[in-house]
């Protein structure tokens, strides 16, 4: 790499500081249904309660505000709400922090937002998997279930941080733990080929199995809930419903068939009547004598029911497998206020002039959002799954670019397809635009460069050459600002150029050190050196971008769940920078908003998109 020659005092070990501006987290799309369990409350503030990756957000749907707690430095995995309806208390999986990184319980305050206790460091071996407070005796005490091999138990006593008791449950995976809220010191405990009724005492923990007798056995019990006189509900994955007496463990009912497949979860109402949800997609009202008395089916663009929630009178809302939260009633129509990815999620663009950003993932699903209204403006889904996208320069059109080589142009307007390109036979790793527009860079996984000629205005496209000379696959394009040259990454950090219009590699380097560039995507280059840790091994960062306006900012993603802001230039090695932490998986991606306003970023496994505000 060369310094542009304009640089003649250029001193790698003068220290830089960190930028004045600041992230400060403003939204979370998402809402981890896919495979998380007793996740999604109503606060008597009129808030619902839910996580997304390392996140827990409080969000007001009436008022369009989000709050956040942001305590955790990986996955989030279990929630509860105590009894006085304020203090919460979550379980998170093994992190990367030196400090907190071993999995644990954080119990904190959902008006402040404050810490209150940090419990169970060292305690647990893989992650929190489950957690509820005690009931009865007006939440003092909080039982947890690891999620490792011999899945233990423990009950704590929270306020003073001490365990009382622990006891291994199951050898299969355990899914729901529960206090009965009216007879004292009793845990109910679910999962794979089991249901476990639990009395401690004088600290000790006794169990007695749930006993099916005549009944058919199920594969999984994946729910329990309490009725209001008493019993105990569970849901198994034949679709049946139990209920245990009342201090037995013994079946006094069964209601056969509730559901077609899996009940996820059921909700008991303070009038005796109760709520199942399932696979099915039935979300069913059940009276106190076990008849249906509504029942109504989501739509299967959301997926299962996951999660079932309701205060009396209020709304009943529903937390998906698709990771969707909607809001209704059995008279209304079901409305979804939460949308989000469920696999894996690579692909971001912002709109070169509006506060709109897309979002494209392996679960096929392109979102075109509204960063000012927090929502989306439309969804589309495309044959394949997505890895990469970006928008025209002149904002009419986007690309996506798919897992097998092809690409697809949208026009906005529309909402169509307008054209469709396949080169190559694998992924589509990076898409690049020239600034004038006449230009596409089409990065393959195949190591090439596929270039396209634009013409009417983003409507078609034609090849004008491939860059053949990346050993690995391409990862990053950036276009000089005159739209002549292109400078990108690969695999196996190489930094190559080229000539766009013609593809013939540029091999005296020091030919470009002058050439200004139009962003500063490519991670690895003169501008962005020194956003590289101590130590790195090359895949730590997996993107970074250039606050478009002011070209004072420079933000990057890395694998370890964090977004950093540098100041732009960043040439100083491992310059100083600020640390955010939000995400629980790789970050893939990282984006201004056109104005400098805002930043993008998407977790890769964790499927959030996070938006930070930008100041200082
Ligand atoms: C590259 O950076 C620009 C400006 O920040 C952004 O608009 C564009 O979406 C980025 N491209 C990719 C592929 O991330
Ligand atoms: C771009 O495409 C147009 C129309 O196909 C063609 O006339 C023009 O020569 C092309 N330009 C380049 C540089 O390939």
């Amino acid at each position: 790499m060369y310094a542009p020659t304009t640089m003649t005092d250029f001193n790698p070990s003068k220290p830089v500081a960190s930028p004045v501006e600041k992230l400060k987290l403003e939204w979370a799309y998402g809402y981890r249904g896919r495979d998380g369990r007793n996740n999604l409350y109503l606060l008597p503030t009129g808030e619902m309660i839910y996580f997304i990756a390392a996140v827990i957000v409080l969000y007001n749907v009436d008022e369009q505000i989000q709050r956040h707690y942001t305590g955790h430095n990986d996955d989030v995995k279990s929630l509860s709400v105590h009894p006085d309806k304020i203090t919460i208390a979550s379980g998170q999986v093994a992190g990367h922090d030196k400090k907190e990184g071993k999995p644990h319980i954080r119990i904190w305050n959902s008006l402040s937002l404050q810490t209150l206790h940090v419990l169970g460091l060292g305690h647990f071996d893989r992650a929190v998997s489950c957690i509820a407070f005690s009931k009865f005796d007006g939440g003092q005490y909080l039982c947890a279930v690891d999620e490792a091999n011999e899945h233990i138990m423990s009950v704590w006593h929270w306020q003073k941080e001490t365990k009382l008791i622990e006891s291994k449950t199951s050898a299969d995976p355990v899914l729901a733990c529960d206090f009965h809220p009216g007879d004292k010191n009793i845990i109910v405990t679910c999962g794979k080929g089991h249901i476990s009724f639990w009395n401690f005492e004088n600290n000790i923990l006794t169990k007695k199995q749930g006993i099916y007798e005549k009944h058919e056995k199920p594969k999984f019990v994946n729910c329990i809930a309490f009725a209001s006189n008493g019993d105990v509900m569970s849901g198994d994955s034949n679709g049946n419903i139990q209920i245990w007496g009342r201090g037995t463990n013994k079946i006094s009912h069964v209601i056969l068939n509730a559901h077609d497949g899996t009940v996820f979860t059921i909700c008991s109402l303070p009038d005796g009547n109760f709520l199942s949800g399932g696979k099915d997609r039935n979300i069913i009202k059940w009276d106190a004598n076990y008849k249906k008395t509504a029942s109504s089916k989501l739509d299967e663009v959301y997926g299962s029911i996951r999660m079932l929630s309701c205060e009396k009178g209020s709304q009943i809302i529903v937390g998906t497998t698709k990771n969707n939260i909607l809001m209704g009633s059995f008279d209304l129509q079901w409305s979804p206020v939460v949308y989000g990815h469920v696999e894996e999620l690579w692909g971001l663009a912002v709109h070169p002039t509006q506060h709109q950003f897309l979002t494209a993932g392996e679960d096929k699903n392109v979102f075109l959002w509204d960063a000012h209204k927090h929502s989306i403006v439309w969804q589309k889904c495309v044959p394949e799954g997505a890895h990469s996208a970006i928008f025209h320069p002149n904002g009419n059109f986007f690309v996506i670019g798919l897992n097998s080589g092809r690409w697809i142009v949208f026009e906005i307007a529309s909402q169509q397809i307008i054209s469709s390109h396949t080169d190559g036979n694998e992924q589509i790793e990076c898409l690049s635009f020239s600034p004038d527009g006449a230009y596409l860079g089409v990065g393959s996984r195949d190591n090439i460069i596929y270039v396209y000629n634009i013409t009417e205005e983003g409507r078609k496209y034609s090849r004008v050459g491939r860059c053949i000379g990346h050993s690995s696959f391409v990862t990053h394009i950036d276009w000089s600002v005159d739209s002549q040259y292109l400078q990108s990454n690969s695999g196996d950090y190489e930094i190559l150029y080229w000539n766009g219009a013609n593809c013939k590699q540029i091999s005296s380097v020091s030919q470009l050190r002058d050439v200004e560039w139009a962003t500063n995507n490519c991670t690895l280059a003169f501008n962005v050196c020194g956003i590289w840790p101590e130590g790195a091994d090359g895949t730590d960062i997996n993107a970074c971008c250039r606050a478009p306006r002011a070209h004072n900012l420079l933000a990057s993603a890395d694998d370890f769940g964090k977004v950093n802001l540098f100041r732009y230039p960043c040439y100083q090695p491992r310059a100083n920078c600020h640390t955010f932490s939000g995400h629980s998986s790789h970050v893939t991606n990282v984006q201004f908003v056109h104005d400098d306003s805002k930043l993008l970023s998407t977790g890769g496994k964790d499927t959030s998109i996070l938006q930070w505000n930008v100041s200082a």
